[in-house]
């Protein structure tokens, strides 16, 4: 489960990028994200994948504390992750196979065990024909999938998209979300943040929607249609407090770049 209890972030610079966020999401669900730009969906996911820490309030993922988790710790609680970005950040020097297997190799998987698994995950993104290929040779839509197998070879149970579809077309999104779909139904949680409204009337699923950092609206696509009309509304009720910050020790303030590092590392 992942669970925000009253979550306000406030970045340095004084912007409330969260306020007073209470959500709940169950193992196994499909959560779609939407709001407009500086809603403050990304903050959201950063704040689930501890590369940020909140301001006030608990973030609990996976039965892990995020709050109190020790720095040397998260690169163990990331395994659980599984992260897609707009911009696909596949490493342009390598190929398909060899980026897909680098999320492997900087966690210590048996070359062996690679060799089985990368074929796998590209096979079920309809990539094998693909495999050496470098990411530069390959459509928006293709680097997504594999930034899509890459974020499933270590089997990771929650998947975190950010606005994945934002540099592929229409017709390849939806693939990508069908793709996001069938990872679902073997049993990850996705959390996929768009702000493409049409792409999640066609999926039936949760819809979150944030305004200003608030959550407008947490229901069905019909619900978030209706919301959609009224939210400028609601925006504006959610008034701008000044939030109480809390004081984290120096481990827990340095937030760290949630990164596929090239000269190894474990994802710092
Ligand atoms: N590192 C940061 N420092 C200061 N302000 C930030 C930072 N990241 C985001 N913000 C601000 O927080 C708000 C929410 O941003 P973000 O979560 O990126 O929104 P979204 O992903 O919905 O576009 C915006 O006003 C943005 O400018
Ligand atoms: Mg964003």
């Amino acid at each position: 489960m992942i669970e925000f209890k009253d979550v306000t972030k406030k970045y340095d610079n004084g912007t409330t990028a969260l306020k007073d966020v209470n959500i709940s999401i169950e193992d196994g669900e499909f959560v779609f994200v939407v709001g407009s730009s500086g809603a403050g969906k990304s903050t959201f996911l950063k704040l689930m994948m501890r590369e940020e820490v909140p301001s006030k309030g608990t973030i609990t993922v996976d039965g892990v504390v995020l709050n109190k988790i020790r720095k040397r710790k998260i690169p163990y609680f990331r395994r659980k992750l599984g992260v897609v970005f707009q911009d696909f950040r596949l490493i342009p020097t390598m190929t398909v196979f060899d980026n897909v297997a680098f999320a492997m190799r900087v966690i210590g998987t048996k070359e062996k065990v690679i060799r089985k698994r990368v074929p796998y995950v590209l096979s079920l993104m309809g990539l094998s024909h693909k495999a050496r290929s470098m990411p530069n040779e390959l459509s928006g839509g293709e680097q997504q999938r594999v930034s899509l197998a890459r974020a499933l070879a270590n089997n990771a149970k929650i998947i975190i998209a950010d606005e994945p579809t934002g540099n592929v077309d229409p017709q390849m999104s939806f693939e990508i979300v069908d793709l996001l779909m069938k990872l679902n139904e073997n049993g990850a949680t996705v959390i996929m943040v768009t702000h493409e409204h049409e792409l999640v009337r066609q999926f039936d699923r949760r819809v979150i929607i944030l305004d200003k950092g608030s959550v407008v609206s947490d229901g069905g696509p019909l619900v978030s249609d209706i919301v959609t009309a009224n939210i400028n509304s609601a925006a504006e009720e959610s008034a701008e407090d000044i939030t109480e910050v809390i004081d984290f020790g120096p481990d827990e303030i340095e937030a760290i770049p949630f990164e596929f590092d090239a000269n190894g590392g474990d994802l710092q």
